[in-house]
């Protein structure tokens, strides 16, 4: 598609609809003239060129691609309008697209009755999911795996819970025995399972953390705010297939959060959460007597502890969905290629003698480190830093990584060889989120396997942190 074409007509649209109310005078403390604007613009057009190419498949880094074109289409109409998803009152047609867009993700997870919204991300999202657990087990504490997101020990800071990082198994699993032990001391209301860690991918095994966690009374929310699209790909055939087992046990859980604005092809500000049971809607009962009144049907702000939120956002998701639906046949042919990807760098990996696999990817995340002569975590986290910061300021063949910190006990876990002089390293990280890795994977190869091959490799320490080493 051609999105120049569709941001014009867009704007078309939206001027046809404004004109149908009869004129006005604009107020002139709004003009602007256009040299006056040409000069702002083209500041700030100059200014986004200090931005990495997420678009291209030679950013190999962090969870950050561009929006489709199909969302900045329909973000653009309308945000000329600007509706506030808050109300009906503020945003009618794009409070439906969001309960229509929302059912969909409902639907993608098998759940068979929901409540749930957008949100403006999945801090907010889970956020509002431990709000819920906080108010359905008041004095209880939530349990999340050593590698869950950071926001969980966060929000349970602001929640004023409890919270209590459980051990993790030689694969970045929540570990059950431990969370097992755990859930008989009868302090832990909800149990937090990731599907997709941040740092790895990794994929909790939510079907025995869902039949550990009943058999002890206590609630699952599912934390799969980067991994959720991945369950289109449950059961498929071919590489790209993953095992059903976590993934459908997603319907049985309490709540889910999941990122549009990750694996959705949408533009930031798009999370969501759902719950199983849609009398959970209870706990956000509030007056509002400023909003609310064209109808008695349900307010999205009726049910979210955020208020104004982008109705765009949600016009966005409902026309990307008309187009590419979360289904195996629709979203799932994108994150298959990711993941396509990601398999088959690893076996360039294993092969290359240059480079090794710091565990197998389980979804479209990449986790290695140079093979460094002295084969110590020193060594290894200064060659790290250094081909992070040499890929990224390579004039002709640059490549845009990121780096991953690992404890030396995880490090031992899985490369015990490795020697331990220091308390841990950062190694390669690579989310292979964009379809376009697939065919780019070679090229990507030898860009990293020249840098990890590269003069002073594993010499000295590295420059420090680059922006690479921003976390999701
Ligand atoms: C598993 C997981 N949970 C939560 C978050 C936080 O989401 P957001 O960045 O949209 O606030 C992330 C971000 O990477 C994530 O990967």
């Amino acid at each position: 598609m051609d999105v120049r074409r569709w941001l014009i007509d867009g704007v078309d649209a939206v001027e046809k609809w404004q004109a149908g109310f009869g004129p006005f005078e604009r107020h002139p403390s709004l003009e602007i003239s256009e040299e006056q604007f040409a000069s702002a613009f083209g500041e700030l057009t100059e200014r986004l060129r200090e931005n990495y190419p997420f678009f291209h498949p030679s950013y190999a880094g962090q969870m950050l691609k561009p929006a489709h074109p199909a969302a900045v289409a329909g973000y653009l109409a309308a945000m000329l309008i600007n509706p506030n998803n808050h109300a009906l009152d503020g945003g009618p047609a794009t409070a439906r697209m969001e309960k229509e867009a929302v059912a969909q993700l409902a639907g993608m997870f098998g759940l068979p009755t929901h409540l749930g919204h957008l949100t403006t991300s999945g801090t907010i999202a889970n956020l509002e999911a431990l709000y819920i657990a906080r108010e359905l087990h008041p004095g209880r504490g939530i349990a999340y795996s050593a590698e869950a997101h950071y926001t969980h020990s966060r929000m349970c800071g602001v929640l004023g819970i409890e919270g209590t990082p459980v051990a993790t198994d030689a694969a970045g699993r929540l570990d059950l025995s431990a969370l097992d032990a755990l859930l008989a001391g009868g302090r832990i209301g909800t149990v937090v399972a990731t599907a997709g860690t941040t740092g790895l991918g990794a994929i909790d095994p939510v079907h025995e953390v869902l039949a550990v966690a009943r058999r002890h009374g206590v609630r699952v929310h599912v934390d799969a705010a980067y991994g959720g699209f991945f369950t289109l790909l449950a059961g498929a055939d071919g590489p790209a297939g993953l095992d059903e087992a976590p993934w459908r046990a997603i319907a049985e859980c309490d709540s889910v959060v999941v990122d549009p604005h990750k694996h959705g092809l949408q533009p930031y500000g798009c999370g969501a959460v759902l719950f199983r049971d849609p009398d959970v809607g209870r706990f956000y009962l509030h007056d509002s007597p400023y909003t609310y009144f064209t109808s008695d049907e349900l307010h999205l702000g009726e049910i979210s502890l955020e208020c104004s939120r982008a109705g765009a956002a949600a016009a966005a998701l409902w026309l990307t969905f008309r187009l590419l639906p979360p289904t195996p046949d629709g979203l799932g042919r994108v994150l298959a290629a990711g993941r396509r990807a990601a398999l088959e760098w690893a076996v360039l990996i294993a092969d290359s003698g240059l480079l090794e696999l710091y565990q197998p990817p389980e979804l479209d995340i990449v986790a290695y480190y140079p093979a460094t002569r002295e084969r110590t975590l020193s060594a290894i986290d200064a060659a790290s830093a250094r081909m992070l910061a040499a890929g990224m300021a390579d004039p002709e063949r640059p490549v845009y990584l990121s780096t991953l910190r690992i404890t030396a006990d995880d490090f031992a876990r899985r490369h015990p060889g490795i020697g331990q002089d220091r308390d841990g390293a950062r190694i390669l990280r690579s989310v292979l989120m964009k379809p376009e890795a697939e065919t780019y994977v070679g090229e990507l190869h030898a860009r990293v396997v020249r840098l990890a091959g590269g003069p002073g490799e594993g010499l000295g320490d590295g420059p420090g942190d680059g922006p690479g080493s921003a976390p999701d």
